[in-house]
C-alpha cells in the first residue's frame, strides 16, 4: 500500500521586483519526481497518521496543549528510528538535558532513547549550525515557540519569532533532506502565538489531544501533504511511556457505564470506526447562568443540540447545569457525534436509563448492553446521515451492542419516543425497539 512520495523540495527565491526572469512552464507529466521512502518512526499509530511514517525532508508540526505527551511520543520516535540505525537529533529548547534523560530512562524503550544525541540549546543560530553539521535523518524541535533568533526583537513565542524559527529550520531541513519533528504548544484558548501561523508553512500539522490528567489521548492530521487527513491514532499514557491502544472499542465498550445519561457513540476516528462511551449530568443550578461544562466535545455543538433538544425534543433543560464528557480523554470533532450528545442529556434529564435490546439471551442473566447511536443533528430536529453508517454499526456489532440508533429513524424526536425517553423520570429501562 506504500505509495511513493514525491521528496519535498526547498522552493527557493529570486531576488524580488519587477526584473524577473522569465521562466519555461512544464507539463506535468514531464516534471521527474524522485520517489523517496518513508521512515518508520516504529510506532504504528503514528506512522499511520502520518500517511505510512516520516517523509525524508519534511517539516511536521505535532502540536498540543503542555503535559499531553509531545515530548514523550517524539522521544520514542527518536529512541525507534535510532535502533534502526537512522541518525537522530533531539534539540530541546525547553528541558535542560538531565530533564530529557530522566524522561528517557521511563521508556520502554530507554535503552535506546539514552543514544539520542542531544542538545539543550534555545538559540535558533546554535540549533541551525548544529543541524547543519549534524545532518541527522530525522530531527526533533521541542519546542517552536521557545527557540529564539537573536536577529529578531520579539520575545519567543511571539508571531514573529515562531515565522522565523520554523522558517529557517525548514530551509536547513530542506537543504539537507532531513525530516523535522517541529514541537507547538497550543493553549486551550489557542491564545499563544503558535502552530495556527504555521500551517500553512509545514508538510503536516498533527495535533495531539485529550485531557492531561486522563490516560487516553488521539493524535490526528489535521494538514497533510503526502498523506489523508482522515486517519487519527489512539495512545494510553502509561508509567513507561505511550502505548498504542489498538483495541479502544473493546476498552470504552467494557467500561461504559449504562446508568441514566450513558450512551455509546459509533464514531470515526480517520478512516477507523471508533466506539466511545458519551456521559452526560444534568443537575439543578444555583447560578443564574447556568453551566455548561464539555469535555470531548466542542461547547457550541452542545449548545445547540441542547436547544434542538428544547425545540424539536421536548427535553429541556433550561436553568439547569449540563456537562457532557466524553470518556477516557477522547476528543470527538464530528457532527455524527450529536445525537450520542442529545442522547446522552436526554437520558440524564429524565433520568432514564438507555441500554441495547438483551438479545438472545433466554435466562435474561446478563446484563443488556449499552445503547449505540451516531447521527447529525439537524435544525429542525431532523437527523441526517453521516459518513460511514455501515462500518460504524459493524463496528457496534463486533462489540455486542444490539441496538444502534441511526439517522434512518427520521428525527430525534422519533429517536427519543422509540426509547421511551419521553416520559417522565421512569425508573425502567428504556429499552430500544428494534430500531436497527
Ligand atoms: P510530556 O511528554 O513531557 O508532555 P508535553 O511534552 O506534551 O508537555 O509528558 C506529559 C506527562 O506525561 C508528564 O506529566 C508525565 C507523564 N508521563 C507519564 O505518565 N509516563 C511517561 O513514561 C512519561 C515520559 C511521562
Ligand atoms: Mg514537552
Amino acid at each position: 500500500m506504500e505509495e511513493a512520495v514525491a521528496r519535498p523540495e526547498a522552493r527557493g527565491r529570486r531576488g524580488g521586483g519587477g526584473g524577473g526572469e522569465a521562466l519555461k512552464p512544464v507539463a506535468l507529466g514531464e516534471v521527474q519526481a524522485e520517489a523517496v521512502a518513508r521512515l518508520s518512526t516504529g510506532i504504528g499509530e503514528l506512522d499511520r497518521v502520518l500517511g505510512g511514517g516520516v517523509v525524508p525532508g519534511s517539516l511536521v508540526l505535532i502540536g498540543g496543549s503542555p503535559g499531553i505527551g509531545k515530548s514523550t511520543l517524539t522521544t520514542m520516535a527518536l529512541a525507534n528510528l535510532a535502533a534502526a540505525g537512522r541518525r537522530t537529533l533531539y534539540v530541546s529548547a525547553e528541558e535542560s538535558a538531565a530533564q530529557i534523560k530522566l524522561r528517557a530512562e521511563r521508556l520502554g524503550s530507554a535503552a535506546h532513547a539514552l543514544r539520542i544525541p542531544t542538545i539543550a540549546e534555545t538559540d535558533l543560530a546554535a540549533v541551525l549550525a548544529t543541524l547543519e553539521r549534524e545532518r541527522p535523518d530525522v530531527c526533533v524541535v521541542d519546542s517552536v515557540q521557545t527557540l529564539h533568533s537573536a536577529g529578531l526583537s520579539g520575545a519567543p513565542g511571539s508571531v514573529g519569532q515562531v515565522r522565523e524559527v520554523a522558517g529557517e529550520i525548514m530551509r536547513v531541513a530542506k537543504t539537507h533532506a532531513i525530516a523535522v519533528l517541529l514541537v507547538g504548544h497550543v493553549t486551550k484558548e489557542g491564545a499563544l502565538a503558535g502552530p495556527r501561523v504555521l500551517e500553512h508553512l509545514v508538510d503536516c500539522v498533527l495535533q495531539f489531544e485529550g485531557e492531561r490528567e486522563r490516560t487516553y489521548r488521539t493524535l490526528r492530521a489535521l494538514k497533510n501533504r503526502f498523506g489523508s487527513t482522515s486517519e487519527a491514532g489512539v495512545f494510553e499514557m502509561r508509567q513507561d511511556g505511550l502505548v498504542e491502544v489498538l483495541d479502544a472499542s473493546a476498552r470504552f465498550v467494557g467500561e461504559a457505564t449504562r446508568a441514566p445519561g450513558s450512551v455509546v457513540l459509533a464514531a470515526m476516528e480517520g478512516s477507523r470506526p471508533l466506539l466511545v462511551e458519551v456521559q452526560a449530568l444534568v443537575a439543578e443550578s444555583d447560578l443564574e447562568i447556568p453551566r455548561r461544562v464539555v469535555s470531548g466535545i466542542d461547547r457550541n455543538r452542545l449548545a445547540l443540540v441542547l436547544a434542538v433538544l428544547a425545540r424539536h425534543g421536548g427535553v429541556g433543560v433550561g436553568t439547569s447545569d449540563v456537562f457532557v464528557n466524553v470518556v477516557g480523554g477522547v476528543r470527538v470533532d464530528e457532527p455524527g457525534a450529536d445525537l450520542a450528545i442529545a442522547l446522552a442529556v436526554a437520558s440524564a434529564a429524565r433520568g432514564v436509563a438507555l441500554t441495547g435490546s438483551a438479545g438472545p439471551d433466554p435466562d435474561r442473566t446478563a446484563e443488556p448492553p449499552p445503547l449505540a447511536c451516531f447521527g447529525e443533528l439537524g435544525l429542525t430536529g431532523e437527523l441526517r446521515t453521516v459518513a460511514h453508517a455501515d462500518r460504524r454499526i459493524a463496528e457496534s456489532r463486533k462489540f455486542g451492542l444490539t441496538t444502534v440508533v441511526t439517522p434512518e429513524v427520521g428525527t430525534l424526536r422519533a429517536a427519543l419516543r422509540a426509547l421511551r425517553v419521553e416520559r417522565e423520570r421512569s425508573a425502567e429501562r428504556g429499552r430500544a425497539v428494534a430500531l436497527r
